[in-house]
Protein backbone atom coordinates (compact mmCIF):
# COMPACT_ATOMS: atom_id res chain seq x y z
CA UNK A 1 0.00 0.00 0.00
CA UNK A 2 1.42 3.85 -1.01
CA UNK A 3 -0.17 6.78 0.26
CA UNK A 4 -0.13 10.08 -1.43
CA UNK A 5 -1.24 12.93 0.19
CA UNK A 6 -2.25 16.24 -1.92
CA UNK A 7 0.56 18.35 -2.33
CA UNK A 8 -1.00 21.74 -0.81
CA UNK A 9 -0.99 20.40 2.94
CA UNK A 10 -0.29 23.98 4.56
CA UNK A 11 -0.65 22.76 8.34
CA UNK A 12 -0.86 20.32 10.54
CA UNK A 13 -4.66 20.68 10.82
CA UNK A 14 -4.76 19.54 7.04
CA UNK A 15 -2.83 16.43 7.75
CA UNK A 16 -4.69 13.20 8.12
CA UNK A 17 -3.00 10.06 8.74
CA UNK A 18 -4.25 6.33 7.32
CA UNK A 19 -6.75 5.63 9.41
CA UNK A 20 -5.61 1.49 9.60
CA UNK A 21 -2.41 1.77 11.69
CA UNK A 22 -1.15 -1.98 10.00
CA UNK A 23 -0.71 -0.44 6.80
CA UNK A 24 1.85 2.92 7.73
CA UNK A 25 4.95 0.93 7.49
CA UNK A 26 5.23 0.73 3.91
CA UNK A 27 7.59 3.61 2.71
CA UNK A 28 6.66 5.40 0.05
CA UNK A 29 9.99 5.25 -2.85
CA UNK A 30 10.96 7.22 -5.13
CA UNK A 31 11.49 6.40 -8.83
CA UNK A 32 13.99 8.83 -8.98
CA UNK A 33 17.85 7.70 -7.57
CA UNK A 34 17.71 10.06 -4.18
CA UNK A 35 20.93 8.59 -2.82
CA UNK A 36 19.77 10.37 0.53
CA UNK A 37 16.37 8.27 0.93
CA UNK A 38 18.24 5.20 2.01
CA UNK A 39 21.61 6.70 3.72
CA UNK A 40 23.58 6.35 5.98
CA UNK A 41 25.24 10.11 6.97
CA UNK A 42 28.29 10.33 9.53
CA UNK A 43 28.33 13.19 11.66
CA UNK A 44 32.01 14.76 11.52
CA UNK A 45 32.45 17.50 14.07
CA UNK A 46 35.24 19.50 12.53
CA UNK A 47 36.97 20.44 16.00
CA UNK A 48 36.92 17.24 17.53
CA UNK A 49 37.31 14.79 14.66
CA UNK A 50 41.25 14.98 13.22
CA UNK A 51 43.70 18.02 13.88
CA UNK A 52 46.51 17.94 10.90
CA UNK A 53 48.78 20.53 12.47
CA UNK A 54 48.40 19.48 16.54
CA UNK A 55 47.21 22.68 17.64
CA UNK A 56 44.12 21.28 19.29
CA UNK A 57 41.29 21.75 16.89
CA UNK A 58 40.36 19.47 14.45
CA UNK A 59 40.50 20.96 11.10
CA UNK A 60 39.70 20.39 7.31
CA UNK A 61 42.85 18.38 6.08
CA UNK A 62 42.59 16.47 9.42
CA UNK A 63 39.46 15.33 7.94
CA UNK A 64 40.69 14.81 4.67
CA UNK A 65 43.52 12.59 6.48
CA UNK A 66 41.06 10.26 7.99
CA UNK A 67 37.99 10.13 5.57
CA UNK A 68 39.17 7.03 3.87
CA UNK A 69 38.48 4.84 7.42
CA UNK A 70 34.87 6.11 7.27
CA UNK A 71 34.59 4.75 3.39
CA UNK A 72 36.02 1.55 5.19
CA UNK A 73 33.33 2.05 8.30
CA UNK A 74 30.39 1.70 5.42
CA UNK A 75 28.51 5.19 5.74
CA UNK A 76 27.23 6.98 2.43
CA UNK A 77 27.74 10.68 2.94
CA UNK A 78 29.43 13.20 5.74
CA UNK A 79 27.53 15.54 7.22
CA UNK A 80 30.26 19.10 8.47
CA UNK A 81 29.07 21.06 11.25
CA UNK A 82 30.25 24.37 10.71
CA UNK A 83 33.78 25.17 9.36
CA UNK A 84 32.95 28.61 8.16
CA UNK A 85 34.33 31.75 9.65
CA UNK A 86 33.25 32.72 12.74
CA UNK A 87 34.58 33.80 16.16
CA UNK A 88 33.54 30.36 17.44
CA UNK A 89 31.25 31.70 19.99
CA UNK A 90 28.91 28.91 19.62
CA UNK A 91 31.55 26.73 18.60
CA UNK A 92 31.04 27.65 14.68
CA UNK A 93 27.08 28.18 14.64
CA UNK A 94 28.16 31.82 15.00
CA UNK A 95 28.87 32.20 11.41
CA UNK A 96 30.61 35.74 10.52
CA UNK A 97 31.42 35.02 6.88
CA UNK A 98 29.24 32.19 4.75
CA UNK A 99 31.80 31.88 1.75
CA UNK A 100 34.70 31.48 3.61
CA UNK A 101 36.51 28.81 5.72
CA UNK A 102 37.92 29.78 9.19
CA UNK A 103 41.63 30.07 9.08
CA UNK A 104 41.01 27.71 12.62
CA UNK A 105 39.81 24.72 10.18
CA UNK A 106 41.98 25.64 6.81
CA UNK A 107 41.29 26.93 3.46
CA UNK A 108 38.85 27.15 0.78
CA UNK A 109 41.69 25.40 -1.17
CA UNK A 110 41.84 22.38 1.59
CA UNK A 111 37.57 22.68 1.37
CA UNK A 112 37.82 21.60 -2.18
CA UNK A 113 40.50 19.00 -1.38
CA UNK A 114 38.37 17.12 1.17
CA UNK A 115 35.66 17.23 -1.41
CA UNK A 116 37.15 15.84 -4.19
CA UNK A 117 38.80 13.14 -1.84
CA UNK A 118 35.37 12.15 -0.01
CA UNK A 119 34.01 11.96 -3.57
CA UNK A 120 36.68 9.47 -4.97
CA UNK A 121 36.15 7.49 -1.69
CA UNK A 122 32.32 7.14 -2.92
CA UNK A 123 31.77 9.94 0.06
CA UNK A 124 28.67 12.49 -0.51
CA UNK A 125 29.31 15.57 1.36
CA UNK A 126 27.24 17.64 3.13
CA UNK A 127 27.41 20.82 4.77
CA UNK A 128 25.71 23.18 7.53
CA UNK A 129 23.84 26.04 6.48
CA UNK A 130 22.83 28.23 9.50
CA UNK A 131 20.65 30.75 8.31
CA UNK A 132 18.48 32.11 11.76
CA UNK A 133 21.10 34.08 12.99
CA UNK A 134 24.56 35.28 12.01
CA UNK A 135 27.78 36.06 14.19
CA UNK A 136 27.43 39.49 15.46
CA UNK A 137 30.58 40.12 13.62
CA UNK A 138 28.70 39.58 10.49
CA UNK A 139 29.35 42.56 8.46
CA UNK A 140 25.35 42.53 7.82
CA UNK A 141 25.01 42.92 11.99
CA UNK A 142 28.42 45.49 11.83
CA UNK A 143 26.43 47.59 9.37
CA UNK A 144 23.22 47.51 10.88
CA UNK A 145 24.62 48.53 14.30
CA UNK A 146 26.08 51.51 12.62
CA UNK A 147 23.53 52.31 10.47
CA UNK A 148 20.06 54.73 12.00
CA UNK A 149 16.73 53.15 13.29
CA UNK A 150 13.96 51.83 10.71
CA UNK A 151 17.36 51.71 7.78
CA UNK A 152 17.29 49.37 5.46
CA UNK A 153 20.36 47.47 7.42
CA UNK A 154 18.65 47.51 10.56
CA UNK A 155 15.67 45.60 9.16
CA UNK A 156 18.10 42.62 8.14
CA UNK A 157 17.56 41.66 11.59
CA UNK A 158 14.82 41.95 14.39
CA UNK A 159 15.87 45.40 15.96
CA UNK A 160 13.00 46.76 18.04
CA UNK A 161 12.38 49.56 20.29
CA UNK A 162 12.04 48.45 24.09
CA UNK A 163 9.13 48.87 26.14
CA UNK A 164 8.50 51.15 29.05
CA UNK A 165 9.08 55.20 29.15
CA UNK A 166 12.49 54.92 28.47
CA UNK A 167 12.71 51.88 26.46
CA UNK A 168 14.91 49.97 28.69
CA UNK A 169 12.25 46.65 29.29
CA UNK A 170 12.90 43.88 26.60
CA UNK A 171 10.20 44.26 23.63
CA UNK A 172 9.19 40.89 25.25
CA UNK A 173 9.93 37.85 28.00
CA UNK A 174 11.06 35.68 25.57
CA UNK A 175 14.32 33.42 26.84
CA UNK A 176 17.54 32.10 25.24
CA UNK A 177 17.84 28.67 24.10
CA UNK A 178 20.91 29.03 26.14
CA UNK A 179 19.65 30.76 28.90
CA UNK A 180 19.09 34.42 30.16
CA UNK A 181 16.97 36.96 27.49
CA UNK A 182 16.46 36.56 24.75
CA UNK A 183 16.91 40.58 23.70
CA UNK A 184 20.22 42.75 23.53
CA UNK A 185 19.93 46.33 23.74
CA UNK A 186 22.03 48.18 21.60
CA UNK A 187 24.51 51.37 22.46
CA UNK A 188 23.93 54.38 19.90
CA UNK A 189 27.41 55.58 18.27
CA UNK A 190 26.48 58.79 20.50
CA UNK A 191 26.86 56.59 23.82
CA UNK A 192 23.26 56.65 24.52
CA UNK A 193 21.13 53.36 24.75
CA UNK A 194 19.38 52.58 22.01
CA UNK A 195 17.27 49.05 20.39
CA UNK A 196 16.76 45.96 21.54
CA UNK A 197 17.69 42.70 19.37
CA UNK A 198 16.54 39.57 18.98
CA UNK A 199 18.81 36.12 19.59
CA UNK A 200 17.27 32.93 20.52
CA UNK A 201 20.50 31.39 20.97
CA UNK A 202 23.85 33.32 22.15
CA UNK A 203 23.90 37.22 22.63
CA UNK A 204 26.83 37.05 19.75
CA UNK A 205 24.06 35.61 17.36
CA UNK A 206 21.32 38.29 16.09
CA UNK A 207 19.01 36.41 14.99
CA UNK A 208 18.33 37.44 11.02
CA UNK A 209 14.97 39.19 9.44
CA UNK A 210 13.39 36.50 7.33
CA UNK A 211 10.55 38.48 6.19
CA UNK A 212 12.78 40.88 4.75
CA UNK A 213 13.35 40.00 0.96
CA UNK A 214 17.01 41.00 0.54
CA UNK A 215 17.76 38.70 3.33
CA UNK A 216 16.17 35.49 1.15
CA UNK A 217 18.54 37.35 -1.86
CA UNK A 218 21.81 36.72 0.10
CA UNK A 219 21.21 33.00 0.88
CA UNK A 220 20.76 32.04 -2.83
CA UNK A 221 24.22 33.52 -2.88
CA UNK A 222 25.65 31.50 -0.60
CA UNK A 223 24.07 28.06 -1.12
CA UNK A 224 25.13 28.51 -5.10
CA UNK A 225 28.76 29.04 -3.57
CA UNK A 226 28.86 25.39 -2.24
CA UNK A 227 26.57 23.95 -4.76
CA UNK A 228 29.18 25.22 -7.21
CA UNK A 229 31.88 23.88 -5.19
CA UNK A 230 30.48 20.47 -5.07
CA UNK A 231 28.24 20.06 -1.89
CA UNK A 232 25.71 17.31 -2.44
CA UNK A 233 23.12 19.01 0.26
CA UNK A 234 23.35 21.03 3.12
CA UNK A 235 22.23 19.90 6.86
CA UNK A 236 19.81 23.24 8.05
CA UNK A 237 20.26 24.70 11.24
CA UNK A 238 17.26 25.67 13.24
CA UNK A 239 14.99 25.24 10.30
CA UNK A 240 12.17 25.50 12.63
CA UNK A 241 12.74 29.00 13.77
CA UNK A 242 12.82 31.66 11.49
CA UNK A 243 9.61 33.19 10.76
CA UNK A 244 8.19 34.63 14.37
CA UNK A 245 4.59 35.06 15.76
CA UNK A 246 3.53 38.66 14.41
CA UNK A 247 3.39 41.42 17.02
CA UNK A 248 6.01 38.78 19.15
CA UNK A 249 3.59 38.26 22.02
CA UNK A 250 5.23 37.64 25.07
CA UNK A 251 5.44 33.43 25.81
CA UNK A 252 5.94 31.11 28.55
CA UNK A 253 7.38 27.54 27.82
CA UNK A 254 4.84 24.98 29.66
CA UNK A 255 8.46 22.69 30.80
CA UNK A 256 11.43 23.83 31.17
CA UNK A 257 13.37 21.87 28.28
CA UNK A 258 11.00 23.25 25.60
CA UNK A 259 13.19 25.55 24.77
CA UNK A 260 14.75 24.06 21.64
CA UNK A 261 11.00 23.52 20.51
CA UNK A 262 9.43 21.00 22.71
CA UNK A 263 12.42 18.19 23.09
CA UNK A 264 11.58 17.76 26.63
CA UNK A 265 8.00 16.78 25.65
CA UNK A 266 8.84 15.00 22.68
CA UNK A 267 7.77 11.06 22.88
CA UNK A 268 4.64 8.98 22.78
CA UNK A 269 3.72 9.61 26.21
CA UNK A 270 3.22 13.60 26.22
CA UNK A 271 0.46 15.74 28.20
CA UNK A 272 -2.02 16.88 25.18
CA UNK A 273 -1.48 20.03 26.88
CA UNK A 274 2.21 20.24 26.68
CA UNK A 275 2.33 18.89 23.00
CA UNK A 276 -0.52 21.73 22.47
CA UNK A 277 1.67 25.02 24.10
CA UNK A 278 4.69 23.68 22.59
CA UNK A 279 2.76 24.04 18.91
CA UNK A 280 2.06 27.64 20.06
CA UNK A 281 5.42 29.15 20.41
CA UNK A 282 5.55 32.25 18.95
CA UNK A 283 9.22 31.76 17.63
CA UNK A 284 9.44 28.12 16.98
CA UNK A 285 7.40 25.73 13.54
CA UNK A 286 5.65 29.34 12.21
CA UNK A 287 4.23 27.76 8.78
CA UNK A 288 5.95 31.13 7.41
CA UNK A 289 9.06 29.31 6.89
CA UNK A 290 7.82 26.76 4.58
CA UNK A 291 7.64 29.01 1.75
CA UNK A 292 11.86 29.43 2.40
CA UNK A 293 12.34 26.06 1.98
CA UNK A 294 10.59 25.97 -1.21
CA UNK A 295 12.91 28.49 -2.63
CA UNK A 296 15.56 26.56 -1.06
CA UNK A 297 14.33 23.59 -3.16
CA UNK A 298 14.15 25.34 -5.75
CA UNK A 299 17.79 26.53 -5.68
CA UNK A 300 19.34 23.08 -5.20
CA UNK A 301 16.90 21.82 -8.10
CA UNK A 302 18.84 23.74 -10.46
CA UNK A 303 21.77 21.74 -10.07
CA UNK A 304 22.22 18.10 -11.36
CA UNK A 305 22.00 15.41 -9.11
CA UNK A 306 20.20 14.59 -6.54
CA UNK A 307 21.21 17.29 -3.74
CA UNK A 308 19.74 16.68 -0.22
CA UNK A 309 18.45 19.14 2.38
CA UNK A 310 17.78 18.09 5.50
CA UNK A 311 15.78 19.67 8.27
CA UNK A 312 16.81 20.66 11.79
CA UNK A 313 13.39 20.92 12.97
CA UNK A 314 12.51 20.13 16.71
CA UNK A 315 8.69 20.25 15.91
CA UNK A 316 6.33 18.31 17.62
CA UNK A 317 4.00 16.17 16.90
CA UNK A 318 5.79 13.45 14.05
CA UNK A 319 2.59 14.73 11.87
CA UNK A 320 3.78 18.75 11.94
CA UNK A 321 7.01 17.90 11.32
CA UNK A 322 6.01 15.93 8.18
CA UNK A 323 4.94 19.43 6.79
CA UNK A 324 8.72 20.10 6.78
CA UNK A 325 9.39 17.23 4.54
CA UNK A 326 6.69 17.50 1.76
CA UNK A 327 8.11 16.57 -1.62
CA UNK A 328 8.93 20.66 -2.70
CA UNK A 329 10.30 21.82 0.74
CA UNK A 330 13.28 19.23 2.82
CA UNK A 331 14.50 15.87 1.19
CA UNK A 332 14.31 14.76 5.04
CA UNK A 333 14.14 16.34 8.76
CA UNK A 334 16.05 14.94 11.91
CA UNK A 335 13.51 12.24 13.94
CA UNK A 336 14.23 13.70 17.20
CA UNK A 337 11.16 11.94 18.64
CA UNK A 338 13.05 8.40 18.10
CA UNK A 339 16.00 10.08 19.49
CA UNK A 340 14.47 10.50 22.72
CA UNK A 341 12.24 7.45 22.63
CA UNK A 342 12.10 5.86 26.48
CA UNK A 343 14.38 2.31 25.83
CA UNK A 344 11.27 0.16 26.42
CA UNK A 345 9.99 -2.45 23.44
CA UNK A 346 6.41 -0.66 23.10
CA UNK A 347 7.70 2.74 22.77
CA UNK A 348 10.18 2.03 20.25
CA UNK A 349 7.86 -0.01 18.31
CA UNK A 350 4.88 3.04 18.66
CA UNK A 351 7.47 5.65 17.25
CA UNK A 352 8.78 3.76 14.62
CA UNK A 353 5.16 3.15 13.35
CA UNK A 354 4.50 6.58 13.79
CA UNK A 355 7.55 8.26 12.41
CA UNK A 356 7.37 6.07 8.84
CA UNK A 357 3.46 6.49 8.30
CA UNK A 358 3.89 10.59 9.10
CA UNK A 359 7.17 10.83 6.94
CA UNK A 360 5.70 8.19 4.29
CA UNK A 361 2.70 10.09 3.91
CA UNK A 362 4.31 12.76 2.56
CA UNK A 363 6.19 10.45 -0.05
CA UNK A 364 9.27 11.12 2.46
CA UNK A 365 12.06 8.66 4.56
CA UNK A 366 12.33 8.99 7.47
CA UNK A 367 15.53 9.26 9.33
CA UNK A 368 16.69 7.61 12.39
CA UNK A 369 19.33 9.28 14.79
CA UNK A 370 20.19 8.40 18.45
CA UNK A 371 23.26 11.41 18.91
CA UNK A 372 24.56 14.39 17.76
CA UNK A 373 27.15 17.45 19.23
CA UNK A 374 23.79 18.86 21.12
CA UNK A 375 22.27 15.84 22.82
CA UNK A 376 23.98 13.48 25.37
CA UNK A 377 25.60 10.78 23.71
CA UNK A 378 23.20 7.53 23.84
CA UNK A 379 25.67 5.41 25.17
CA UNK A 380 25.56 7.39 28.27
CA UNK A 381 21.81 8.53 28.01
CA UNK A 382 20.31 5.13 27.25
CA UNK A 383 21.13 4.35 31.03
CA UNK A 384 20.72 7.77 32.60
CA UNK A 385 18.18 7.00 35.77
CA UNK A 386 17.22 11.35 36.13
CA UNK A 387 15.92 12.98 33.09
CA UNK A 388 18.12 15.64 32.14
CA UNK A 389 15.94 18.01 29.62
CA UNK A 390 17.72 18.85 26.25
CA UNK A 391 21.19 20.90 26.19
CA UNK A 392 21.10 20.70 30.35
CA UNK A 393 24.25 18.10 29.50
CA UNK A 394 25.71 16.02 32.41
CA UNK A 395 28.29 17.13 34.79
CA UNK A 396 30.13 15.65 38.07
CA UNK A 397 27.81 17.05 40.34
CA UNK A 398 24.39 15.00 38.16
CA UNK A 399 22.76 12.82 40.23
CA UNK A 400 21.53 9.05 38.77
CA UNK A 401 24.79 8.87 36.65
CA UNK A 402 24.26 6.05 34.37
CA UNK A 403 26.30 2.63 34.75
CA UNK A 404 28.80 2.95 31.83
CA UNK A 405 28.79 -1.02 30.75
CA UNK A 406 25.20 -1.02 30.73
CA UNK A 407 24.83 2.46 28.67
CA UNK A 408 27.50 0.67 26.46
CA UNK A 409 25.67 -2.35 25.92
CA UNK A 410 21.98 -0.74 25.29
CA UNK A 411 23.61 1.87 22.83
CA UNK A 412 24.66 -1.49 21.01
CA UNK A 413 21.26 -2.85 21.07
CA UNK A 414 19.58 0.60 19.90
CA UNK A 415 22.39 1.52 17.13
CA UNK A 416 21.87 -2.54 15.87
CA UNK A 417 17.79 -1.98 15.59
CA UNK A 418 18.31 1.49 13.80
CA UNK A 419 20.91 0.88 11.21
CA UNK A 420 17.86 -2.19 10.72
CA UNK A 421 15.29 0.18 9.75
CA UNK A 422 14.17 1.21 6.15
CA UNK A 423 15.17 4.95 5.69
CA UNK A 424 18.18 7.19 6.42
CA UNK A 425 20.07 7.02 9.71
CA UNK A 426 22.58 9.39 11.35
CA UNK A 427 25.59 8.57 12.86
CA UNK A 428 27.57 10.87 14.96
CA UNK A 429 31.54 10.73 15.32
CA UNK A 430 32.55 8.43 17.95
CA UNK A 431 29.59 6.68 18.32
CA UNK A 432 31.02 3.87 16.25
CA UNK A 433 33.74 3.61 18.65
CA UNK A 434 30.85 3.36 21.22
CA UNK A 435 32.22 6.47 23.25
CA UNK A 436 30.28 7.94 26.28
CA UNK A 437 29.54 11.43 27.03
CA UNK A 438 32.29 12.89 29.10
CA UNK A 439 30.87 13.16 32.67
CA UNK A 440 33.80 14.42 34.16
CA UNK A 441 34.96 17.38 32.29
CA UNK A 442 36.51 20.26 34.51
CA UNK A 443 34.16 23.50 34.84
CA UNK A 444 37.82 25.23 34.12
CA UNK A 445 37.36 23.24 30.40
CA UNK A 446 33.94 24.08 29.53
CA UNK A 447 33.62 26.45 26.37
CA UNK A 448 29.46 25.84 25.96
CA UNK A 449 27.57 29.35 25.97
CA UNK A 450 24.84 26.98 27.83
CA UNK A 451 27.14 26.65 30.77
CA UNK A 452 27.85 30.82 30.93
CA UNK A 453 24.81 31.60 30.20
CA UNK A 454 22.85 30.08 32.78
CA UNK A 455 25.21 31.05 35.76
CA UNK A 456 26.67 27.25 35.66
CA UNK A 457 23.46 25.79 36.47
CA UNK A 458 23.14 23.73 33.17
CA UNK A 459 26.52 22.05 31.81
CA UNK A 460 25.78 22.07 28.34
CA UNK A 461 26.64 19.92 25.20
CA UNK A 462 30.57 20.10 26.12
CA UNK A 463 30.53 16.29 26.93
CA UNK A 464 29.65 14.78 23.74
CA UNK A 465 32.26 17.25 22.00
CA UNK A 466 35.06 15.43 23.25
CA UNK A 467 37.77 15.02 20.09
CA UNK A 468 37.66 11.52 19.38
CA UNK A 469 40.54 9.11 20.13
CA UNK A 470 42.22 7.10 16.75
CA UNK A 471 45.29 5.52 18.33
CA UNK A 472 45.70 4.37 21.81
CA UNK A 473 48.95 5.18 22.76
CA UNK A 474 49.63 8.06 20.74
CA UNK A 475 49.64 11.74 22.49
CA UNK A 476 45.91 12.93 22.32
CA UNK A 477 44.92 9.18 21.44
CA UNK A 478 45.96 10.34 17.80
CA UNK A 479 43.62 13.01 17.62
CA UNK A 480 46.58 15.32 16.30
CA UNK A 481 50.21 15.19 16.43
CA UNK A 482 50.57 17.03 19.48
CA UNK A 483 48.68 16.06 22.90
CA UNK A 484 46.86 19.31 22.45
CA UNK A 485 42.96 18.94 22.34
CA UNK A 486 40.76 21.58 23.22
CA UNK A 487 38.83 19.77 25.47
CA UNK A 488 40.52 17.52 27.68
CA UNK A 489 40.47 13.46 26.73
CA UNK A 490 39.85 11.53 29.76
CA UNK A 491 42.81 9.20 30.84
CA UNK A 492 40.50 5.94 30.18
CA UNK A 493 39.72 6.46 26.33
CA UNK A 494 42.61 4.27 24.90
CA UNK A 495 40.22 1.40 24.77
CA UNK A 496 38.33 3.11 23.04
CA UNK A 497 40.55 4.47 20.39
CA UNK A 498 39.91 2.96 16.87
CA UNK A 499 43.35 0.76 16.43
CA UNK A 500 42.49 -0.73 19.73
CA UNK A 501 38.82 -1.81 18.06
CA UNK A 502 39.62 -2.26 14.44
CA UNK A 503 39.37 -6.20 13.85
CA UNK A 504 38.68 -7.03 17.30
CA UNK A 505 35.70 -9.68 16.99
CA UNK A 506 32.89 -8.38 19.33
CA UNK A 507 33.92 -4.60 19.20
CA UNK A 508 31.67 -1.53 18.88
CA UNK A 509 33.58 -0.48 15.39
CA UNK A 510 33.38 -3.97 14.35
CA UNK A 511 29.47 -3.91 15.11
CA UNK A 512 28.83 -1.05 13.43
CA UNK A 513 31.21 -2.22 10.31
CA UNK A 514 28.87 -5.25 10.36
CA UNK A 515 25.90 -4.09 10.79
CA UNK A 516 26.70 -1.27 7.86
CA UNK A 517 27.65 -3.91 5.12
CA UNK A 518 24.55 -6.23 5.83
CA UNK A 519 22.18 -3.24 5.68
CA UNK A 520 24.04 -2.33 2.61
CA UNK A 521 23.56 -6.25 1.06
CA UNK A 522 20.28 -6.73 2.25
CA UNK A 523 18.94 -3.43 1.37
CA UNK A 524 17.49 -2.62 4.54
CA UNK A 525 17.06 1.33 3.82
CA UNK A 526 15.18 0.41 1.67
CA UNK A 527 12.55 -2.36 2.75
CA UNK A 528 9.13 -2.55 4.97
CA UNK A 529 8.81 -3.18 8.38
CA UNK A 530 6.76 -6.19 9.03
CA UNK A 531 6.62 -7.03 13.49
CA UNK A 532 6.31 -10.29 14.44
CA UNK A 533 4.76 -10.59 17.88
CA UNK A 534 4.58 -13.27 20.13
CA UNK A 535 8.36 -12.77 22.29
CA UNK A 536 7.18 -11.31 25.42
CA UNK A 537 6.67 -7.30 26.10
CA UNK A 538 9.60 -6.91 26.50
CA UNK A 539 10.71 -7.98 23.40
CA UNK A 540 10.35 -6.56 19.72
CA UNK A 541 10.76 -8.41 16.68
CA UNK A 542 10.44 -7.13 13.26
CA UNK A 543 10.90 -8.92 9.63
CA UNK A 544 12.72 -6.24 7.31
CA UNK A 545 12.94 -8.18 3.90
CA UNK A 546 15.55 -11.17 4.13
CA UNK A 547 16.38 -9.80 8.13
CA UNK A 548 14.81 -10.85 10.76
CA UNK A 549 15.60 -8.42 13.94
CA UNK A 550 14.64 -9.25 18.00
CA UNK A 551 15.37 -6.84 20.75
CA UNK A 552 15.01 -7.59 24.23
CA UNK A 553 14.65 -4.46 25.91
CA UNK A 554 14.19 -6.49 28.90
CA UNK A 555 16.63 -7.50 32.36
CA UNK A 556 16.35 -10.89 31.62
CA UNK A 557 17.30 -13.16 29.31
CA UNK A 558 14.36 -14.57 26.75
CA UNK A 559 14.26 -18.14 25.58
CA UNK A 560 14.62 -17.81 21.88
CA UNK A 561 14.72 -19.81 18.47
CA UNK A 562 18.61 -18.02 17.47
CA UNK A 563 19.31 -19.89 14.10
CA UNK A 564 21.06 -18.15 11.32
CA UNK A 565 22.74 -15.52 13.35
CA UNK A 566 23.92 -12.29 10.91
CA UNK A 567 24.69 -9.64 14.02
CA UNK A 568 24.84 -9.77 17.85
CA UNK A 569 25.47 -6.50 19.51
CA UNK A 570 26.59 -8.74 22.27
CA UNK A 571 27.53 -12.03 22.95
CA UNK A 572 25.08 -14.96 23.18
CA UNK A 573 25.12 -17.40 25.52
CA UNK A 574 23.14 -20.79 24.73
CA UNK A 575 19.63 -20.23 23.13
CA UNK A 576 18.92 -17.05 24.82
CA UNK A 577 18.78 -13.37 23.86
CA UNK A 578 20.27 -11.70 27.02
CA UNK A 579 18.50 -8.55 28.25
CA UNK A 580 19.58 -5.36 26.48
CA UNK A 581 20.81 -7.31 23.42
CA UNK A 582 19.90 -6.79 19.77
CA UNK A 583 20.26 -9.64 17.07
CA UNK A 584 19.94 -10.07 13.08
CA UNK A 585 18.50 -13.82 11.95
CA UNK A 586 18.70 -14.52 8.50
CA UNK A 587 14.37 -14.27 8.08
C1 LIG B 1 21.53 24.17 16.38
C2 LIG B 1 22.90 23.54 16.50
C3 LIG B 1 23.48 23.93 17.82
C4 LIG B 1 23.60 25.42 17.88
C5 LIG B 1 22.27 26.09 17.62
C6 LIG B 1 22.43 27.54 17.32
O1 LIG B 1 20.63 23.67 17.29
O2 LIG B 1 22.81 22.16 16.33
O3 LIG B 1 24.72 23.33 18.05
O4 LIG B 1 24.07 25.83 19.12
O5 LIG B 1 21.64 25.55 16.48
O6 LIG B 1 22.97 27.72 16.06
Amino acid sequence: MKYRVPMTIESAEDFTAPADQSEMTEVITSTGSEWWRTAVIYQIYPRSFASSNGDGIGDLPGITSRLHSLSELGVDAVWLSPFFRSPQKDAGYDVSDYCDVDPMFGTLADFDTMVSTAHDLGLKVIVDMVPNHTSDQHVWFQEALAAPEGSPERDRYMFHDGKGPNGDIAPNNWESVFGGPMWERTTNPDGTPGQWYLHIFDVSQPDLNWENPWVREQFFGILRFWLDRGVDGFRVDVAHGMIKEEGLPDYTPPVEGASMGGTAAVGTDVDPDIVEAIQETPYWGHSGVHEIWREWNAVLAEYEGDRVMAAEAWVDPLEKMALWVRPDEFSQAFNFGYMFTEWTAATMRSIVDESIAAFSSVGAPSTWVLSNHDVVRHATRLALHVDVPQGAGIGPMTKGKPDTAEGLRRARAATSLMLSLPGSAYLYQGEELGLPEDMDLPDSARQDPTWFRTNHEKYGRDGCRVPIPWEADKPSYGFGPSAKSWLPQPADWGPYARDAQEGVAGSTLELYRSALALRAEHNLGSGTVEWIDGYGPDVLALRNGAVTVIVNFGAVAVELPLDDLLLASDGIVGGALPADTAVWLRS
